[in-house]
């Protein structure tokens, strides 16, 4: 099979054209829906908060610091002069009870009812000491603290399956759609995931960080594949450092004298994830604002900001071209899955089927 005929696949999971940061979208396209978002009492979270509420949305914050969510909802209903702006919810992520009253509590607050975009934002790196046993002279090692993936992990995998339950009951709206008109469709199914460079690299020394995050990658990857049978588009932004207090200090010396990223560049990209109905599956980079030039190669250069045909960026696509040509491996073992299932025709799928009923009705394997 030829690799143009897989080109396909974008098309069959849903997939949208990659991104074009050139295309303008429009912040008050966020109006009137209601968003929830996990970890909303600083950071990101707080940025994409004011942001949205300001441009009409009604924000619910769910976070363990009552103090920042309670003080950052009443200054944006006082800021908007809207009750419905914001409204703050206390909620552990690790805890499926607390999830479950989030989402309860946004659907009660809610100004039509239902949910339109959940943000699974709320992330921790804990220290880090997988790689410290202790005291080697001990009978045995203590467990490893997996607070991190207790929160990177399983909460954002509880965010995901409420998220599954409650988007498509969202009333009013439509199963998810590329070529969406966003300014009408007010009702959404959305759901944003927070991964990190960390999903794409290894992070030494931080090696529970880095295994949560490519988790939160691997779950993106994989809903996106299937999400719009239920009509949700799922998108993800992977940050690289931004100064937020998630980065360790010592994060930050090793990083003095290079660039670190800027929360209003994150908010930038969730805001275009979640205005734009048209855009689902795709993942979205975030690293410091510089100037830039690509050669014929397609490698990019750090250039002079007067240097002709260069840009400005601080978001940069990636995996643009999944489930097209760039992504190899997927490609050439879906080519040879494919090349198999047609070599064997008809006559494999029935030998497949009455295999699968006689080990149902004798319980063979
Ligand atoms: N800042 C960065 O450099 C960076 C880079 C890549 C990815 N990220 C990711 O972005 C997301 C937001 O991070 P941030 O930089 O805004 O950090 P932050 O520390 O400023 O905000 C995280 C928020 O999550 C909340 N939180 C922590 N544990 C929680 C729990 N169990 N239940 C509910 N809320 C909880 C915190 O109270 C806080 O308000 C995280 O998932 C993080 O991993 C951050």
């Amino acid at each position: 099979m030829a690799a143009s005929q897989l080109t396909g696949m974008s098309s069959y999971i849903k997939q949208s054209p990659p991104l074009d940061f050139g295309i303008p979208y429009v912040d008050s396209w966020v109006k009137d829906r209601t968003i929830i978002v996990t970890g909303g009492a600083s950071g990101f979270g707080a940025g994409f908060a004011r942001r949205w509420a300001t441009n009409g949305a009604t924000v619910i914050l769910g976070d363990v610091d009552v103090e920042k969510g309670d003080a950052l909802a009443r200054a944006l209903r006082n800021e908007t002069g809207r009750e419905s702006a914001a409204h703050f919810v206390h909620c552990d992520v690790t805890d499926w009870q607390s999830q479950v009253n989030l989402f309860k509590e946004a659907i009660r607050l809610s100004p039509h009812g239902g949910i339109d975009t959940v943000v699974a934002n709320a992330g921790i790196q804990a220290k880090d000491r997988l790689q410290e046993p202790g005291d080697l002279s001990a009978a045995s090692p203590s467990p490893p603290n997996l607070a991190t993936v207790d929160v990177n992990v399983t909460g954002v995998l509880y965010t995901t399956h409420l998220a599954c339950y409650w988007l498509p009951r969202n009333p009013g709206s439509k199963p998810c759609n590329m070529n969406s008109v966003p300014g009408k469709q007010t009702r959404d199914r959305h759901l944003l995931l927070l991964g990190s460079v960390a999903s794409l690299a290894p992070i030494a020394a931080a090696p529970l960080y880095a295994t949560s995050k490519h988790a939160v990658l691997g779950l993106f990857r994989s809903l996106r594949a299937t999400s719009h049978l239920q009509g949700i588009r799922v998108n993800i932004i992977l940050p690289y450092f931004i100064d937020t207090t998630i980065v360790p200090v010592i994060a930050k010396v090793a990083l003095a004298g290079g660039g670190m990223g800027k929360v209003e560049d994150v908010v930038e990209a969730g805001t275009r994830l979640v205005a734009d109905t048209r855009i689902l599956g795709r993942g979205i980079v975030v690293g410091p604002k510089m100037n830039v030039k690509q050669d014929d190669s397609g490698e990019w250069h750090l250039v002079s900001k007067n240097e002709q045909g260069s840009t400005k960026t601080a978001l940069w696509e990636v995996h643009a071209d999944d489930f097209e040509e760039v992504e190899v491996f997927t490609r050439r073992v879906v080519k040879l899955l494919y090349a198999v299932e047609l070599a064997r025709g008809w006559v494999g799928w029935a030998t497949d089927m009455l295999t699968l009923v006689r080990n149902q009705i004798f319980g063979q394997r």
